[in-house]
């Protein structure tokens, strides 16, 4: 009686493992299978199509320079904080794109930050096009 009912649990333990472990593999393949289209687009420092589409598909979308602004450079830039250059000042932006070689100088910057202006303002997940779009409504610059 003792070892049949040994032999019962042994074989249900076994059952159990074989189980979890069905389960295990198929759900790792249908994660891989859901992940591979933006795995395979998404390379960090290149065009990524997969992550808007991500962002897109969750109700988000590109994020716009307002937002931007609410989230990160406004902290600085509206009171004009260690020096930074106010929104709508135009002036004062110019002055610094010329010394810069234009909106894409500034761009530059604005991404390995200078100064007290930390990289790409805190906005780390922010695209290149994010913030040059941002900059360019902070400063009133083409
Ligand atoms: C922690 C404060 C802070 C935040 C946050 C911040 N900035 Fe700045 N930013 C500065 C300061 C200070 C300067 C001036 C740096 C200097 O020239 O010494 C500056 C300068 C700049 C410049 C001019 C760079 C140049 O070459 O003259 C750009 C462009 C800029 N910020 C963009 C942004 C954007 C875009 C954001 C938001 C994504 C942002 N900043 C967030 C502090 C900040």
């Amino acid at each position: 009686m003792n070892l049949i009912k040994k032999m019962l649990a042994a074989h249900v333990a076994v059952l159990a493992l074989w189980a979890v472990g069905a389960q295990a593999a198929t759900t790792n393949d249908d994660i891989a299978a859901r992940l591979k289209p933006v795995g395979e687009v998404c390379v960090q420092g290149e065009e990524c199509k997969g992550i808007e589409t991500v962002a897109a598909a969750a109700g988000g979308g590109a994020k716009t320079p307002d937002d931007i602004i609410a989230a990160h450079c406004g902290a600085c830039h509206t009171a004009g904080v260690l020096g930074a250059p106010k929104i709508g000042d135009t002036a004062a932006w110019k002055d610094r794109a010329d010394h810069q070689g234009g909106l894409d100088g500034l761009l530059a910057k604005a991404i390995t930050g200078i100064n007290a202006m930390p990289p790409k303002g805190t906005c780390a997940d922010c695209s290149d096009d994010e913030l040059k779009a941002t900059i360019q409504k902070m400063s009133g610059l083409k």
